[in-house]
């Protein structure tokens, strides 16, 4: 009775004044999540493992600094209602948990639904939110990731609103990752609630298939970019539009994964691996430690890119960078090969949301393309073979 007044209490002083914490997210969050590998199959060992293998294969170095558990992590609830994590699968604890990944100049991220029960069939977070707070604050955790099964009869921005608040008066900064697939349009009003809204349900690692399950569709990594149409004005620093977990190294061909990749990075969703990293090929690494595409993700403008042109099977997308510079992706949808021959100049690039242009008969531009390392400038015409399902991504800094 007693802790339940005081919970009332924290939760009144809270709903006074409550605001999500700042200064997390400033740059699209990077990090590493269980579910597209592991679903249900985790342990305390494969964190473990798996924060061993950020440090050491120089993920962290790239950026990469959540280690996220995801669904199945739960054991009960005990008589006071505290959560406790299955103990067979982790029998130390996840205060130890926390305090190994934090060891490793890493962050500990963990998972909650809004509904009695999560996605999996675990104990959800409804009715126990500012106490499941609190508990995660006691184990050390850093991000929490905030599903939305089971959550019939809620209000979207009632249920979100509701955990931010107990996240600020658990008093611990943990970022709060909405993962709501954009049923209720989470960009229209969770600017000052989530550090970042899914935007879309599940992706799958397919470049252009829907996979229909009974009640949920699974998208490829073209369906889900074309689901992102009129969201990048609703991003910015501290608030991303999230395009969902990676892909990259999960079964498509490279050209693939480098196209997927790049178009996260581009529109300045967070980025969080979904592969093994115990055993990353190299191509792979490679890919996801790119520090030219990984800098496009983290520019501190934060302004996601646009389409600004689309030609048969290619699309022609831009993303204003901070100081001036610009960068561009020329992505070829298609099945066949494509022979660009792209004249700069008879482009004008006109941005409406950062209200920022490019006149190509004006100003040239020097650009380097971050896969092949190729560098050229405006004043020529772009040309090049731009393999099916693959794409240029241009980095361009005006000649002074
Ligand atoms: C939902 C989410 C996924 C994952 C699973 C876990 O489908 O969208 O990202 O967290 O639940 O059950």
């Amino acid at each position: 009775m007693k802790r339940a007044l005081i919970l009332l209490a924290l939760a009144a002083s809270a709903g006074a004044h409550a605001q999500k914490f700042e200064g997390l997210a400033a740059t699209p969050q990077m990090g590493w999540n269980s579910w597209n590998s592991f679903a249900c199959d985790i342990n305390e060992q494969l964190i473990r493992d798996t924060a061993d293998a950020m440090v050491k294969l120089g993920l962290k170095d790239a950026g990469y600094e959540y280690v996220n558990i995801d669904d199945c992590w739960h054991g009960k609830r005990d008589q006071d209602g505290v959560i406790h994590p299955n103990a067979e699968r982790f029998p130390s604890g996840m205060k130890a948990l926390a305090d190994y990944v934090h060891s490793k100049g890493l962050k500990l991220g963990i998972y909650s639904d809004v509904g009695a029960t999560t996605c999996g069939g675990h104990p959800g977070s409804r009715g126990h939110e500012y106490q499941d707070a609190i508990t995660y604050a006691r184990w050390g955790v850093d991000y929490v990731k905030y599903d939305w099964c089971d959550s019939k009869g809620l209000s979207a921005v009632g249920a979100y609103t509701t955990m931010r608040d107990a996240i600020r008066s658990a008093g611990r900064p943990m970022l709060f990752s909405m993962c709501e697939w954009g049923d209720n349009k989470p960009w229209e009003w969770a600017k000052d609630i989530g550090h970042s809204w899914r935007t879309t349900g599940d992706i799958y690692p397919c470049w252009d298939c829907e996979l229909n399950h009974d009640s949920f569709a699974r998208y490829g990594v073209m369906r889900i970019l074309d689901k992102q149409a009129g969201l990048r004005k609703y991003a910015g620093p501290g608030h991303w539009n999230d395009m969902d977990m990676l892909e990259v190294g999960m079964g498509m061909t490279e050209d693939e994964d480098r196209a997927h990749f790049a178009l996260w990075a581009m529109l300045a969703s967070p980025l969080i691996l979904g592969n093994d990293l115990r055993s990353m090929p190299e191509a792979t690494r490679r890919i996801l430690s790119n520090r030219d595409v990984i800098a496009i993700n983290q520019d501190k403008l934060g302004i996601p890119a646009w389409k600004f042109l689309s030609t048969g099977q290619l699309e022609y997308w831009a993303k204003p960078m901070a100081d001036g510079e610009w960068a561009v992706a020329v992505l070829n949808r298609g099945e066949q090969p494509a022979s660009l021959n792209y004249d700069w100049k008879a482009h004008f690039v006109s941005d409406d949301v950062s209200k920022r242009e490019i006149d190509f008969k004006k100003a040239v531009y020097n650009w380097r393309e971050v896969w092949s390392g190729k560098s050229g400038d405006t004043s020529r015409k772009l040309e090049a073979k731009v393999a099916p399902h693959s794409v240029l991504l241009l980095r361009l800094k005006a000649r002074g």
